[in-house]
């Protein structure tokens, strides 16, 4: 195997530009913000932003509710700036990847605003629309965000089909208009000369909603192949496909070189196994690490040399991983460290998630008015109405609320952490006086440091890229470890996923092995007879 693919050997760092920095002044992160930061990227070794959502939008969902496709939201900046970013991020080798959410747009989107004019409007059929049934909607197909899907819209007495906020109506991909329309606006930004596109809720195009068929429609592939012969597929770009339900096999069909649809998929099985059910995120589960390793491994395996992965352990939608599997207390370095290892040894394309680098953690809610996210607000709501006592209300959004891993990022121990000069959209987390960029920088042992060298590792070793994945250990309950393995080369991860001293063997023959890295300084290993103290990881070669 060889590694016959620039973004198989990129590692992308995720920005979510409210939060990243801000540059204006107005609490609110913006592009020149971004511009300012990187050369920090650049040290930290990265090729790829991901950038959140920056167009016009009227922020019902933080830009995931887009009113004007080609246009900057103000909050954010201009479009002379984002010409800037992607100059200057060129100048550095960063490549910018857009957010592009084409399952829904926003209510405040003119095709929307033209389609509520008239049935008859040209308008009309951009989106989802159907008539009542016994005066009730459609069908019960729920919203993500709480409440029925179909929302109805009395000058026309029909619903329309919104699987997120009501402010996000759906756009019908069975008008071949619609596609069209999409093409165009995703050839606008290829034209500038950006390094791709991660592709939102994908795996929703294509769906039938009449039959209740959300995810992994009939029409998915045709319409990502239509897309890439109409767009992408004439450049060397990464596309990534947000894809919740994927299994190995269908990744294999969205990222398999030889069908052209995207380069690889970013999903989230591994992600769901700490609730009781796969619908049901806010019951929660304590993470087994058996459920844990067998997920992971099995994608490893299961996509071949045929599909293409994402590796994260966090992004905006989710928690921070130190808080939600590690120990964001007594062990927030090792075990945050641990979780960079594991996951940067692995074969895929590693995502860091902003602030992932330097261990942030999530902040503890405890009031209503704290929340901001929309859909933390409307499941509090919902659960309040079903009876939820509210100290388990916060229990579960303490744990799984998104405003978790939104709070500013935090650059240093002033004020507002060196994100902003005054007051943020969301308020900075107090533990910025010792978790902040100015202190990890400065550390040779740090989180940041332990970035930095994985990424630099990954460049130099097609093992990590292209090697055979193998689980050691497959049934101990607390030491994830596993060998990765190019012609004659073995390299063995080990990790303690536990906040006590762990005593395993891993071979055993007595030799001792070159260690690559470790997260409690290094040192030389046996592996028939290894100590492992709370969450201590190593990597050593053969
Ligand atoms: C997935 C995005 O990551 C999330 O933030 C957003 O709310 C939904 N898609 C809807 O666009």
């Amino acid at each position: 195997m060889t590694v016959d693919k620039w973004w198989k050997t990129a590692v992308v760092y995720q920005i979510y530009p409210r939060s990243f920095q801000d540059f204006n002044g107005d609490g609110i992160g913006d592009i020149q913000g971004i511009i300012s930061r990187l050369d920090y990227l650049e040290e930290l070794g990265i090729d790829v932003i991901w950038l959140g959502p920056i167009y016009k939008s009227p922020m019902d969902d933080n830009g995931y509710d887009i009113s004007d496709y080609t246009d900057i939201s103000p909050d954010f900046g201009t479009m002379t700036d984002f010409d800037e970013l992607l100059a200057e991020a060129g100048k550095r080798k960063i490549k910018i990847v857009m957010d592009l959410v084409v399952n829904h747009t926003s209510d405040e989107h003119n095709w929307f605003k033209q389609a509520l004019k008239s049935k008859d409007n040209p308008y009309r059929d951009y989106y989802i629309w159907r008539d009542p049934i016994n005066d009730s909607e459609p069908n019960d197909l729920k919203a993500s965000f709480g409440g029925s899907a179909w929302e109805y819209e009395p000058n026309s007495g029909q619903y329309f089909l919104h699987l997120y906020s009501k402010r996000q109506p759906d756009l019908n991909w069975e008008n071949p208009t619609v596609r069209k329309e999409i093409w165009k606006m995703m050839n606008f930004w290829l034209a500038k000369g950006i390094g791709g596109f991660r592709l939102d809720v994908i795996d929703h195009i294509g769906k039938d909603p009449d039959k209740k068929i959300v995810q992994n429609g009939p029409k998915l592939h045709e319409y990502i192949q239509e897309m890439n012969r109409n767009t992408f597929g004439k450049y060397d770009v990464l596309t990534v496909g947000e894809t919740w339900g994927a299994t190995p096999e269908e990744g294999i069909k969205y990222s398999s070189p030889a069908r052209n649809e995207l380069s690889m998929i970013f999903q989230f099985e591994h992600i769901l196994l700490d609730q009781q059910s796969d619908d049901s995120k806010w019951d929660l589960k304590k993470i087994d690490l058996l459920d844990l390793k067998r997920v992971l491994a099995k994608w490893q395996i299961e996509m071949k040399d045929e599909g293409w992965n994402s590796l994260f352990w966090n992004n905006h939608d989710t928690p921070r991983i130190v808080s939600r599997w590690g120990n964001d207390e007594t062990f927030r370095v090792e075990s945050a460290k641990m979780f960079a290892i594991l996951l940067h040894m692995m074969k895929g394309t590693p995502y860091i998630y902003q602030g992932e680098e330097i261990g942030m953690t999530n902040r503890v809610l405890s009031s209503f008015d704290e929340l901001n996210d929309i859909e933390s607000i409307n499941i509090a709501t919902a659960l309040r109405n079903e009876g939820w006592q509210d100290e388990k209300i916060f229990q579960a959004i303490n744990a799984k609320g998104r405003d978790n891993a939104r709070t500013p990022m935090q650059w240093n121990a002033d004020m507002h952490a060196g994100f902003s000069t005054v007051s943020p959209w969301l308020p900075v987390n107090p533990n910025k006086e010792w978790i902040n960029v100015q202190e990890e920088r400065n550390k040779e042992d740090s989180i940041f440091n332990c970035y930095k060298k994985l990424i630099k590792i990954r460049k130099n070793n097609p093992i990590i890229v292209v090697g055979e994945f193998k689980l050691l250990l497959e049934d101990d309950p607390f030491v994830f470890a596993y060998e990765r393995n190019l012609a004659d080369e073995t390299w063995v991860v080990v990790a303690n996923f536990s906040s006590a001293d762990q005593e395993v063997s891993v071979w055993d023959d007595t030799d001792i092995y070159t260690p690559i890295l470790a997260n409690y300084g290094d040192r030389n290993y046996r592996l028939d007879d290894l100590k492992l103290r709370p969450y201590e990881t190593i990597v050593i070669k053969k």
